[in-house]
């Protein structure tokens, strides 16, 4: 059974974007049997950090129990939203805090806006920076616009056939990638 992390990137008062992290969750465990952890950056209230983690003299609890879950995960699922084009300095601080965690790691992205456009400008700084760190991006997107009728408080969304349908070809690309990476872990590159 794949183990499964999903960041919820917005640390905002009043944030949406939580919403589409709800419903993975539950999409998740419902149809395809996943352990699946939200990682929510807004409970973890990480402050800015000074240095990598592996350097830090006295790392905090909360940022090596982030970073053991990262490791652990098969995969990870980032729900981020778009903030004046990019995505928030929360989940570039999370990023940065670690280097091998990220290493051949399937990573799957959700963009996030209240907008029409479903924070696809995000795409690229976030692909590029999670190549530099040597993540394994999966590709396949998942714009969510307009998140705030989308979906309820809950993660419920208002159109559910509509939206299982789309989670159902993006999540069949990440657990293609997690299951390529298990095939390959016995094998020495
Ligand atoms: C600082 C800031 C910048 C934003 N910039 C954009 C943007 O460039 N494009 C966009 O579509 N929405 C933008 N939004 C709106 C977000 O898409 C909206 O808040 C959405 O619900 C996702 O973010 P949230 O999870 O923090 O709510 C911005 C919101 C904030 C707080």
């Amino acid at each position: 059974m794949p183990q499964i992390a999903i960041i919820s990137s917005s640390v905002r008062t009043g944030r949406n974007s939580h919403r589409v992290a709800l419903y993975f969750k539950k999409y998740l465990e419902t149809n395809h049997t996943a352990t699946v952890e939200i990682l929510d950056l807004a409970e973890y209230n990480f402050p800015v950090f000074e240095e990598r983690l592996k350097f830090q003299e006295n790392p905090s609890a909360e940022a090596l129990s982030f970073a053991e879950k990262i490791k652990a995960a098969d995969g990870v699922l980032i729900v981020t939203p778009e903030y004046n084009g990019g995505y928030p300095a929360s989940l570039k601080n999370v990023v940065d805090l670690l280097g091998e965690e990220w290493r051949r790691k399937p990573v799957a992205i959700s963009t996030v806006s209240s907008g029409p456009f479903g924070g696809m400008q995000v795409i690229s700084s976030l692909q590029f920076t999670l190549w530099k760190i040597q993540a394994w991006t999966v590709p396949a997107m998942f714009p969510v616009p307009k998140v705030q009728e989308a979906f309820d408080e809950h993660g419920v969304p208002a159109e559910h056939a509509v939206m299982d349908k789309r989670a159902a070809g993006f999540i069949k690309e990440f657990l293609w990638c997690i299951e390529a990476g298990k095939r390959m872990t016995d094998v020495a590159f």
